[in-house]
Formats: C-alpha cells, sequence, structure tokens
C-alpha cells in the first residue's frame, strides 16, 4: 500500500511581506503561522508523516515551535528556490519513501488549509496514474497590461485555473521531474510534471485555501480561521 507524506518547504525569506521576520514565523491568531499549517496537514488521517524542509540558516525554528505537533519531521536542507527546497526534501526522503509513495508539497505560507480537502485531494487522486493539484477556476476578468498602464487586451478566462497547494505526485516521479527542470519558471510541482509532458488533474479547491504573500493576506488568514474555529 502507497503511504502519504507531507513535504512543507518553508525555507523562503517572505520578501513581499516586507517584514524582518519571514511570514511563516508571523503571529497569526496567537501563534507562529507554519504551526497552522503543520497541524491542518497533521490533522489530515491518511497522512503519515509532515516533513518541514527549513533552510540551512534558520534561526527561528526551535523545540518550542515544533511542541505538540504531531507527525513532524525538521529537515533543515532548503535551498535557494522553493523548487531546489522541494527537490533537496526528496532527495532526503529517498531512504524512507518508495517510488510509489505519495507526496503531498504544500506551501508552509498557507495556514488555512482545511484537513477535510487534504483527505479528498488523497481519495480523488490516489488512484490516479499522474497525481494533480488542487485549484480554482479563475473568477475575475484579465486585462493584459500594455502601454502607459493602459489595457491592451482582455484576455479569455474561460478554462483557466489557479494552482494552490498541496500538489500530489508519487515520490519517484516528482523527483525525476525535478531532477529534471532548471529551477527558473518551475514555481509549482505540477508545472515540473508537465514538462515531462504528463497532464496533472486539477481538482477545485477552496477560496480560502489562501496564500500569504502580502501584509492584507495575513489579516484575511485569520478571519477564515476564526469562520473555522466557529464551526
Ligand atoms: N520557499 C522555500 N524555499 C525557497 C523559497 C520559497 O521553501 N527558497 C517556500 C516558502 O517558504 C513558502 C513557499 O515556498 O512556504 C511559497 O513561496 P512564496 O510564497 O513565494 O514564499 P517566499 O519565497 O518566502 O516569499 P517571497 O516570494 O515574497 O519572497
Ligand atoms: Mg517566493
Amino acid at each position: 500500500m502507497s503511504r502519504f507524506v507531507a513535504l512543507v518547504p518553508a525555507a523562503g525569506s517572505g520578501s513581499r511581506m516586507g517584514s524582518a521576520l519571514p511570514k511563516q514565523y508571523l503571529p497569526l491568531r496567537g501563534e507562529p503561522l507554519l504551526r497552522h499549517t503543520l497541524r491542518a496537514l497533521a490533522a489530515a488521517d491518511a497522512v503519515e508523516r509532515v516533513v518541514l524542509v527549513l533552510s540551512p540558516d534558520d534561526d527561528r525554528f526551535d523545540a518550542a515551535m515544533a511542541a505538540g505537533l504531531a507527525k513532524l519531521e525538521v529537515l533543515r536542507c532548503g535551498g535557494a528556490s522553493r523548487a531546489e527546497t522541494v527537490r533537496n526534501g526528496l532527495e532526503a526522503l529517498a531512504a524512507t519513501l518508495d517510488a510509489d509513495d505519495w507526496v503531498l508539497v504544500h506551501d508552509a505560507a498557507r495556514p488555512c488549509l482545511d484537513p477535510a480537502e487534504v483527505g479528498r485531494l488523497i481519495a480523488e487522486l490516489r488512484g490516479d496514474a499522474v497525481g494533480g493539484l488542487l485549484a480554482l477556476p479563475l473568477a475575475d476578468t484579465l486585462k493584459r497590461v500594455g502601454d502607459g498602464g493602459r489595457v491592451a487586451a482582455t484576455v479569455p478566462r474561460g478554462g483557466l485555473w489557479r494552482a494552490q497547494t498541496p500538489q500530489m505526485f508519487r515520490h519517484g516521479l516528482l523527483r525525476q521531474a525535478l531532477g529534471r527542470a532548471a529551477d527558473d519558471g518551475v514555481t509549482d510541482e505540477a508545472s515540473a510534471i508537465e514538462a515531462l509532458g504528463l497532464a496533472p488533474r486539477l481538482v477545485a479547491g477552496s477560496e480560502r485555501n489562501i496564500k500569504v504573500t502580502y501584509p492584507d493576506d495575513l489579516a484575511l488568514a485569520g478571519l477564515y480561521l476564526d469562520a473555522r474555529n466557529a464551526q
């Protein structure tokens, strides 16, 4: 039976957030943002291990930060790009995973992930030949910008989806895909798989699973967590 392992790249500096503290450590409802993310993954029954990949230079993650988090393993082999961080994490897992085991790569910066969605993603994809990802159809009308900040064109949004995470692929295939990919433009695992000529499946996700990128996102993430806790 294949196993399911979550891999959480958390070696970024959060430059767009503009805070001294990397965004994964910013306080969110009384706890570092990252703890919400790790707890959500561990709460999905099928997930056996939650593997966190930090930068080797990270001096903020300590025992207190890990306290009480189930299934957690910490690696300190993050790289200069997200793809490199994931690649290094997969490499480190090679000794304990089979090529057929599933890896769910999830951004540290997505703390509002609902454990039920992880379960749904696994249920939808566990029999799939390629794997896939949570994603959402675009809701807004799209404009291509031209000279002087004016609209050059309206881009038809039909068939366009926004990629989220987790992105779920078999360990062997993902390692092969990321091993070949040049990191430029590989902002998610699916694009590396696509570069092999394969077509990952899109599984409809939730608007709440936002990636905290800019300061306003942090406030919104707090509201989504409140809403879930109130249920
Ligand atoms: N990430 C990583 N290693 C890197 C860069 C990014 O593990 N070298 C991780 C981030 O920590 C984050 C996820 O990839 O959990 C998504 O990346 P992003 O939102 O772009 O985070 P940052 O790169 O930290 O932010 P920014 O691009 O604004 O600097
Ligand atoms: Mg980044």
